[in-house]
């Protein structure tokens, strides 16, 4: 990689959380040291640190089980921007990929588009970030009925194009985190994030079907975001009717692939950016 005068790339590894959590926290991001302990372990994670040893960039590679794999958590602090940081860094993440035989894909904030435009990759679909602000108490979490986590991770590959059972392990291993399903046809998720709760993804057969799903998530009052695929707007009007409101637009991109991956009739709502 080029040389950006006093900064040294490193692979991030365990006990690296705490510093990358400082990056995506100081931009506003919604992940948790368990989000950054995921990219570390499933991935590549590579990082910048400047000479007193601070982390100034990130960028992480997560390879699935398809045909793609997904380049995440680009980031670049305030003062380093403009200088090919994120380019360099994309272009890493995205060769680690290629060279697994899988088509780098990622999903785009509107301030990282033109950097992935440049290196090749191409709009797929869009998708609004809806965010309901709450009192900050969190929902009340009572059990999900019985979930099968291999039932759940056999829907949502086929609606994403990829299998990303070690993910689905993670979020359902998490104490807080409630699944929804239905025999066999889908299911919602719901896990905490830093700032807000995220539903998602949610996968079913009809959108009067997700919307059920996610009717049956316990809500509560607190922060709350859900990542949906443009052209649900039946999802909108119910999110729009219960104090939702667009906060902003993501770009799913994949490297000189325009056409989708998986079944879109069948994804009501992402993971969430960093991981499609
Ligand atoms: C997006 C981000 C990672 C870019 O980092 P960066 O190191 O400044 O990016 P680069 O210097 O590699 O940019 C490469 C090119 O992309 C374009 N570009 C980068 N940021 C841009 C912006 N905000 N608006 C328009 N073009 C932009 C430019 O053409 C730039 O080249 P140039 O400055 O020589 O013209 C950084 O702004 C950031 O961390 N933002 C907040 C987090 C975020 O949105 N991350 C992206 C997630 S998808």
């Amino acid at each position: 990689m080029a040389d950006f005068d006093g900064l040294h790339q490193v692979r991030l590894s365990p006990g690296d959380e705490q510093d990358a959590l400082a990056l995506s926290r100081d931009v506003g991001w919604n992940q948790l040291a368990a989000d950054w302990t995921h990219f570390i372990q499933e991935g590549l994670t590579i990082g910048l640190r400047d000479r007193s040893g601070r982390l100034v960039a990130t960028s992480a590679a997560l390879p699935y089980d398809g045909p793609f794999g997904f380049v995440s958590m680009v980031i670049v602090t305030p003062a380093m921007r403009r200088r090919g940081l994120a380019s360099a860094l994309v272009r890493i993440c995205a060769d680690d990929l290629r060279a697994r035989g899988l088509v780098p894909v990622l999903d785009a904030t509107e301030q990282g588009q033109p950097v992935y435009e440049k290196q090749g990759f191409v709009p797929q679909f869009r998708y609004d970030r809806w965010q309901r602000d709450g009192e900050g108490s969190m929902p009340a979490l009572r059990p999900g009925p019985a979930t099968d986590a291999q039932a759940i991770a056999h829907l949502d590959a086929q609606a994403f194009g990829a299998a990303r059972p070690a993910l689905l392990r993670a979020f359902l291993s998490r104490p807080d985190t409630i699944a929804i399903s239905t025999a066999d046809t889908g299911f919602a998720l719901l896990r905490r994030g830093r700032r807000a709760w995220q539903a998602g993804p949610v996968v079913s057969t009809s959108e009067d079907g997700a919307i059920h799903l996610i009717s049956q998530l316990p809500l509560g009052d607190a922060p709350l975001f859900i990542d949906v695929p443009q052209g649900w707007q039946k999802i909108g009007a119910w999110l729009a009717a219960r104090g939702f409101a667009v906060q902003r637009r993501f770009a799913r991109m994949a490297f000189e692939r325009r056409a989708p991956f998986g079944a879109p009739d069948r994804l009501f709502a992402t993971a969430g950016p960093e991981y499609g």
